[in-house]
This record gives C-alpha cells, sequence and structure tokens, in this order.
C-alpha cells in the first residue's frame, strides 16, 4: 500500500529534472523485440511500468538488465509469442507487444485487457489495423490470438488517432512486404520518438509528428542504442502545480514545443513561462486566473494533464469549464477533489469548477496515475495534511514524485507498507 502525505502551504520553488517518458519507453521496450541482438535504451524511468514492461520482456524469452537508468534488452532468435494476463491486467500497455510479435513471429498471443479507471479503452482499431495488414485475430478465452504466414502493407485509416494503435500498426508495418500508410495517425511526441528509434533500427518510415504515416517493409532490423525523449507529462505536471502554488520553477529538460497548449493557458492564467537552456522556468506571482481547457489527441491539450487542469481550475479565480474528449470516464476523480472542498459539477464530459481561494483538507483516493497526480497537487493548495491513498498508481508513472516536490519545498512523503 503506496499513500502520499501532503501538508499544503508551500510555495513550489527551485529546480526540476525531468527523465524519460513513461509513455514512450514502455514502447522502445518492445520496438526492441523487432530485432535479434541486445538494443539498449537510455532515461529510461525508475517507474513500476518498466519493471512491468521487463517482466513482459523477460516472459518472451529476452534478457532484460537495467542500470542507471539505461535497460538493455537481449532479444534471441526464437521468442515467446504468449503474454500473461497478470501483466496487462496491471499495464494495459502491455499490448504494444502485439505489432512487433506478429511482425516477427507471425503469431502473437496478449490478453483483453478489459476496462480500467478512466474508460472502456478498446482495441478495436487496433484489430482493425492488423487485419488490414493480412493479419487473421480471434478472441478465444479472453486472449486475442493473432496470426500472420506474412504481413502486406495496406492503407489503414484510424477512425480516432489511437496512440497505442498508431504504435502497433508502426511496428508491425516495418517488417510488412510492401508500403503501409497509417491515415488519421496519432502526431504525439512519443510517436516521434518509437519512429526514430525504429528508423536508427533500419525501418523506413516517413511522416513521424504528421498524420499520415508511410512505411515500406525491409527484411529485417538491427539492434540499436536509443535514448528516450523527456517526460512532457511529468513536465506538465510540476508546471501545474508551479502555478497552483505561486511558485517558480525551473523545469531541466521540459520541451516548451512538446507542451505549446499546456503552457498558453497557464500563460493565460497569469504565469510568466520562459525557455532556457536546458528546459523552462514557470513563475507564477497571485492567484491564477480561470481559464477553459478542452483535453484533445496531441497537439491539443493532453488528457494526462486534464486532473492537474481541473486542480488548477479549483483554486483559479472565477470559471472554468473543462470538456474532456479522449477517455470516457476521467472525470471519476472530481469526486476525490470535492472532498477536499473543491466546488465542482460534472455534466457529461463537461466540469465546471468555481475557483476557491485554497482547498481543505482530508482523506483522498487515486484511482489512476494522473488523477493520483492530480489530488497530490491539490493537497499542496490546501490548508492541513491531505492523505493521498491508491498511490501504487502514482509510482507506476511517476519516478520519485515525492522527493521531487519536496525539493521544490513542499511538506509530501510517500509511505509504502506491505500489504496484509
Ligand atoms: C496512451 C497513453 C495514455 C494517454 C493516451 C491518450 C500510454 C501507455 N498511454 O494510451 O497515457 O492518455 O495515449 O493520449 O502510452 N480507442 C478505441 N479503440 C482502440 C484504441 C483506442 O476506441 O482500438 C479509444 C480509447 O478508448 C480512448 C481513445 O481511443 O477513448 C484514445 O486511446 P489511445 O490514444 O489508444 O490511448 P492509449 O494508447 O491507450
Amino acid at each position: 500500500m503506496d499513500i502520499f502525505a501532503v501538508t499544503g502551504g508551500a510555495r513550489l520553488v527551485g529546480d526540476a529534472t525531468v527523465t524519460g517518458a513513461k509513455n514512450s519507453a514502455l514502447k522502445l521496450m518492445a520496438a526492441g523485440l523487432l530485432a535479434e541482438g541486445t538494443s539498449t535504451i537510455h532515461a529510461v524511468p525508475d517507474i513500476a511500468d518498466v519493471t512491468i514492461m521487463g517482466e513482459v520482456l523477460r516472459r518472451l524469452g529476452c534478457a532484460v538488465e537495467s542500470e542507471s537508468g539505461s535497460i538493455r534488452i537481449g532479444v534471441p532468435h526464437h521468442l515467446a509469442t504468449e503474454t500473461d494476463y497478470d501483466l496487462v491486467h496491471r499495464m494495459r500497455a502491455a499490448i504494444c507487444v502485439l505489432g512487433p510479435l506478429l511482425a516477427r513471429c507471425g503469431r502473437a498471443t496478449v490478453p483483453l485487457p478489459g476496462g480500467d479507471n478512466i474508460g472502456s479503452r478498446g482495441l478495436d482499431l487496433h484489430i482493425a489495423g492488423l487485419i488490414r495488414l493480412g493479419a487473421e485475430i480471434r478472441n478465444e478465452h479472453g486472449f486475442l490470438i493473432a496470426t500472420a504466414d506474412a504481413l502486406v502493407g495496406a492503407t489503414v485509416w484510424l477512425d480516432f488517432p489511437s496512440v497505442g494503435a498508431t504504435e502497433n500498426l508502426l511496428m508491425a508495418g516495418v517488417l510488412a512486404k510492401g508500403t503501409t500508410v497509417i491515415d488519421n495517425a496519432a502526431r504525439e511526441p512519443e510517436i516521434v520518438d518509437l519512429v526514430s528509434m525504429l528508423v536508427a533500427m533500419g525501418a523506413k518510415i516517413d511522416g513521424a509528428g504528421t498524420s499520415t504515416l508511410e512505411i515500406v517493409g525491409v527484411d529485417g532490423l538491427q539492434p540499436v542504442e536509443h535514448t528516450t525523449v523527456p517526460d512532457r507529462i511529468v513536465a506538465g505536471t510540476l508546471a501545474y502545480g508551479a502555478v497552483m502554488t505561486g511558485g517558480d520553477v525551473h523545469i531541466r529538460n521540459g520541451r516548451t514545443h512538446h507542451l505549446d497548449v499546456p503552457l498558453s493557458k497557464l500563460s493565460d492564467a497569469g504565469a510568466d513561462v520562459t525557455s532556457t537552456d536546458g528546459g523552462f522556468r514557470i513563475v507564477m506571482e497571485g492567484r491564477p486566473k480561470a481559464v477553459d481547457i478542452v483535453t484533445l489527441p496531441y497537439p491539443g491539450f493532453p488528457t494526462d494533464l486534464q486532473p492537474m487542469a481541473v486542480g488548477l481550475a479549483a483554486v483559479s479565480k472565477g470559471s472554468s469549464m473543462i470538456t474532456e474528449n479522449v477517455f470516457e470516464a476521467r472525470f471519476m476523480f472530481v469526486n476525490e477533489l470535492a472532498r477536499l472542498g473543491a466546488d465542482v459539477q460534472v455534466d457529461g464530459h463537461h466540469v465546471v469548477v468555481r475557483g476557491r481561494e485554497r482547498l481543505s483538507s482530508a482523506p483522498v483516493e487515486a484511482h489512476d496515475i494522473r488523477a493520483g497526480a492530480g489530488l497530490v497537487l491539490a493537497g499542496l493548495v490546501a490548508d492541513g495534511a491531505t492523505v493521498v491513498s491508491g498511490g501504487h498508481h502514482i509510482v507506476r508513472g511517476y519516478p520519485d514524485l515525492a522527493g521531487q516536490l519536496r525539493a521544490l519545498g513542499a511538506a509530501v512523503t510517500l509511505t509504502t507498507t506491505p500489504n496484509p
């Protein structure tokens, strides 16, 4: 059991450094499966999800070693092709081995992840895309069983620019015969990072960062060394915390061009955002002004920062409307925020927030990674001591959030007790 204890009142002041992105590192690890030999990935965050992904790869027959933020993945000639439910159940992102296993071995068996705490999260786009590339996919006993004698390039139109579907199709398309085009592809910086690793492995891909990816299949790929893109969601979380607390934080390794909309919203709220040599600095004086926010696929406002946006709105001057367009159940945490005294009203996929000067501490529970981080930030602007349980969600995505906030002057501790 992981519990974050937060005593509110401090301004966040100082320097914080952001490491590699969780949402990239997990997929880069899966991409390693595409080439026999040893690939090394640097700037991998020290988080629970990376440990789970390491276990996924081990059970497929890889040797996985990690040392000082780098992970070495030794990929054998023959891989096992089945991923276990216990791992996918703990981390849905493990389904990103589907594309590479199918491409390399002609077969992949992955459990259906089921629903989770932010919505139903289907796999229909992954499945339809892989079928377009010639795979046969059936659903048996809770597992997807995908087979293909040979994948053949095709044009795939995604009804929604799904990050996971784009990644699985990319990793399948690189070894398919002929040309694969992914239309309405996701454009997230983590997709660009994956493409750059695949290209370094010998893949032929055009259009990274645009809505159309064109992949010309090759016969084989080579192992590589690759450094993970910095985590824009961790950087954004710290930036929102700085503004909520009227702080002054230099975020080293933060990339402003990956956070255009979230940072422009902070400027609208009254913050001063400046690029620096190694990142950016964010300074806030006085109470933030209310701003409206709408989540959208990249380059829109990231759904992963939506809880931080609601937290900011909860202590802003005026009323804000926050609209969630990516995950249907992502406002569940708003009830926890209400326990901290936030004036919040959910109406479908909108939440109307009337800002208050301060929140009021209480025990609350995190149900997912980002909601958990949002509740910790809310605790920073509550009077007294807030206890956030369900901290195991937070540590899945944030390397040492408590230590990072403490270094910025906040009173935050993480206590881990073994389950009885
Ligand atoms: C990834 C990120 C997650 C982020 C999300 C959106 C990882 C590990 N997770 O999740 O942090 O919030 O992108 O930026 O990288 N959908 C379908 N059918 C599909 C696939 C998706 O309906 O086959 C729907 C989902 O239910 C959701 C929306 O599309 O409503 C977006 O999902 P997607 O972009 O695929 O997110 P993930 O890759 O799961």
